[in-house]
């Protein structure tokens, strides 16, 4: 299923150095007595020279083959990325967007952000219906739910400035996977399955693609070809970025949008650009935090929490200790209030990145939280209950044998997006435009609520949870992680960061120790199995309505140790997923 033989056991006094060199902290939730390998829960997967861990194990091999070729992290990122659109179009894309974190060997940081841009026909209430209630229909999955694609600017930006391959050479091997086929995998089977009848179905471009003549989806260890997809890539290939956005593609998707109604036009596509941000960067007990700056709202709410918590004394609390999951719970409720009013697009809004991710600001935050009792959410905004649903997005982390790190996370939103592939391109458009705000106080696919800074304006970016994470110890990269899961995103790499620092679990142990999750709206703390039922019990006494819901996030993550040596873990929550290196 995953991990392949690719998994080694880590030695327990390797991974006490480890522990060691996270410092005091960390050192104080190690297990204090080395009982060898058997020491740790779960094992990693560890390699020398280069490493990359993502939702599918053929994209994966991809990357890997451009790192022993020679390709530096970006290259092997931007050569998964093009394989995901092929392998994993739940989410894999070249029609939606996303955030690529980097942190070179040099210690350089920067952030590239190729997030979907609303078209320049948008407006402030295109998604009400005529009684002036959000139609999360029109915002899921109808032509107007898709914003321009930053996927293959993005790409093409990072290959360009910081990569070493042609652009041809990383796009090779998706074109190989699209035209000779993809063998379907559970992950996709079921998918198509479920989703892909909801949404693909009912657009003749997707259901060619996706279903087989006699109506039926793909099934498990059949043959995908992808004949408009192959092409489309081999466009891109040529001519670069262009063909995408000025040349033959562009047609494609600008026809399709004006035959049923869509706002995007070639206009639009010709003035897309992916733009290069300063990342969100915080401390958290000596280690430095890089993460992912406006329009998503991730690396601010990242440092926002962390900084909270470090108010509190969590390793002796103890992972999944009432406790403990109090005052992590009730940072984020706090932390959410926040992104509901502050947080937008940079370009069009002024967010108070400073302010939020202040010290003193959370420890204004960390004396307002109570361990014995939780705050109703309702006394800290008022707000509605919204449901969950099931949703996809995909993250990959890369690191190359020099230490350059890179951290992806992109996505169509949902489940193959809008469902709509336009014309004869073979790619699949995002419905990202669902993560706008439709109406201030009305809840979005992830219970998301929003306002005036994240309202619907032609040219923005909607705002995003996406939350490619970087962590450094003593100037150099050791952690690289990132989850889809929408709203959840947020506390998931929180999570792997806690587990981390706090708790002293390796990195398979905190991929696979169990999540909670607050988002402020609505009032209840989502939590997967696999907590004491005691914990529970505490927390209800505290007044957190605490609830049993599915699996979380699906992180992707590398941490380096010491010795340099790599040590990764894809989520037992996926199936089909792999990290792999050499
Ligand atoms: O940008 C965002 O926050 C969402 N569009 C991400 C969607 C997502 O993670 C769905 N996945 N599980």
């Amino acid at each position: 299923m995953k991990k392949l033989g690719t998994a080694r056991r880590v030695s327990w006094s390797l991974m006490a150095c480890l522990f060691i060199w996270q410092g005091g902290e960390a050192l104080a939730a190690s297990p204090p007595v080395s009982y060898g390998v058997e020491a740790d829960t779960f094992h990693p997967v560890k390699a020398q020279h280069g490493m990359v861990a993502s939702v599918d194990a053929t994209a994966t091999q991809v990357g890997v083959e451009i790192l022993r070729q020679g390709g530096n992290a970006v290259d092997a990122a931007v050569a998964v990325g093009f394989a995901l659109a092929v392998t994993h179009p739940q989410a894999g894309n070249l029609g939606g967007g996303g955030f690529m974190m980097l942190r070179t060997a040099s210690g350089r940081t920067t952030a590239i952000d190729f997030r979907e841009m609303a078209p320049g026909k948008a407006s402030r209430d295109m998604f009400l219906d005529a009684q002036g209630n959000a139609d999360s229909k029109l915002s899921l999955t109808s032509p107007l739910a898709s914003g321009t694609p930053g996927t293959v600017a993005g790409f093409a930006l990072a290959a360009q400035k910081y990569g070493t391959l042609p652009l041809s050479k990383l796009l090779q091997p998706a074109i190989d996977l699209a035209r000779k086929g993809i063998v379907v995998n559970d992950a996709l089977a079921d998918d198509l399955n479920v989703y892909g009848k909801e949404v693909l179905l009912n657009h003749p471009n997707s259901k060619a693609i996706f279903f087989k003549t006699d109506g039926t989806p793909y099934k498990k260890g059949e043959r995908l070809i992808q004949r408009n997809l192959a092409h489309s890539l081999s466009l891109i290939a040529q001519q670069g970025p262009k063909a995408f956005y000025q040349g033959e593609i562009a047609d494609e998707i600008a026809g399709e949008m004006a035959q049923h109604g869509g706002l995007m036009g070639k206009a639009d596509l010709a003035a897309y650009r992916a733009v290069e941000r300063q990342p969100v960067s915080g401390t958290y007990r000596g280690y430095e935090v890089f993460s992912m700056p406006p329009p998503s709202s991730g690396g601010i709410h990242i440092v926002q929490i962390l900084n909270i918590l470090e108010n509190f004394d969590l390793a002796k609390m103890g992972f999944g200790s009432a406790d403990a999951m109090q005052v992590i719970a009730e940072a984020e409720k706090y932390a959410y209030a926040d992104r509901s009013e502050y947080l937008g697009d940079p370009d069009f809004v002024k967010v108070p990145s400073q302010a939020l991710t202040s010290k003193a600001y959370a420890k204004a935050i960390a004396q307002k939280i109570d361990l014995a009792k939780a705050r109703p959410s309702s006394e800290i905004k008022p707000g509605k209950l919204a449901p969950y649903e099931s949703n996809q997005t995909t993250h990959f982390s890369v690191v190359d044998r020099q230490g350059n790190a890179v951290a992806v996370t992109y996505t169509l939103n949902t489940n193959f997006g809008s469902g709509i592939v336009a014309g004869k391109s073979g790619i699949l458009l995002n419905n990202e435009m669902d993560d706008f705000s439709a109406k201030p106080g009305t809840p979005n696919v992830y219970g998301l609520v929003g306002g005036e800074a994240n309202a619907v304006q032609p040219a923005k970016r909607p705002l995003s949870s996406m939350s490619p994470t970087i962590i450094a110890k003593d100037g150099k990269t050791w952690l690289v992680t990132g989850s889809p899961g929408g709203s959840r995103i947020i506390t998931t790499v929180l999570q792997m960061v806690v587990n981390s620092i706090d708790f002293g679990m390796n990195v398979a142990e905190a991929t696979n120790a169990p999540r909670f999750h607050h988002q402020w709206l609505p009032d209840e703390l989502r939590v997967e199995k696999g907590f004491s039922p005691d914990t529970l019990k505490l927390l209800e006494a505290k007044g957190q309505h605490v609830k049993v819901e599915p699996a979380m996030g699906s992180t992707q993550s590398i941490m380096i140790g010491p010795d340099g040596m790599l040590y990764g873990a894809s989520d037992p929550r996926t199936v089909d997923d792999l990290t792999a290196g050499y």
